[in-house]
């Protein structure tokens, strides 16, 4: 009897370090995910970091090339549609026509796609 209980606890023991195993490592995954996950739309922070190497010299921080401003989740997603065909169309970044085919590109258009898709009702964005 004893010996027995002596089994399941360790067998316990076992058990629990496998499933905090399992979570830990789907934590991890989750950190992750920013520009790797081919379904979800990724974080603006995200985006607004891609778009600060890729654009931000002509249309951030007080540059507004053309008129278009991408400092803000308003802006950016305001203009969403004309900016996504700016960058399929390869106009954009300004002299950059293969941009489009880079894996920041793609993150850049699965967010610009997804505001697309859901209609953000402007009036409910607000700038940080
Ligand atoms: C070197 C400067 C430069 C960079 C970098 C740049 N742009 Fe532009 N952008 C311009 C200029 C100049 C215009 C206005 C002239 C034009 O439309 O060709 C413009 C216009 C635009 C327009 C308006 C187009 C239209 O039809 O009215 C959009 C949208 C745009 N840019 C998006 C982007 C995005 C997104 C990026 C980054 C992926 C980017 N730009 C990078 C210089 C730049």
């Amino acid at each position: 009897m004893i010996s027995n209980l002596g089994t399941l606890s360790i067998f316990s023991r076992v058990l629990l370090m496998a499933i905090s195993l399992v979570c830990l490592s789907s934590q991890g995954l989750a950190n992750t995910d920013d520009e790797a996950t081919e379904t979800s739309a990724p974080p603006f922070p995200t985006v607004h970091r891609i778009l600060k190497t890729a654009c931000g010299r002509c249309h951030q921080d007080g540059h507004h090339r053309g008129g278009i401003q991408l400092n803000t989740p308003l802006q950016v997603n305001r203009d969403a549609a004309i900016i996504l065909q700016s960058i399929e169309s390869g106009d954009m970044p300004y002299m950059d026509p293969t941009w489009n085919q880079t894996a920041q590109a793609q993150t850049v258009i699965r967010y610009l796609k997804a505001v697309i898709a859901q209609g953000v009702d402007q009036t409910e964005l607000s700038d940080p």
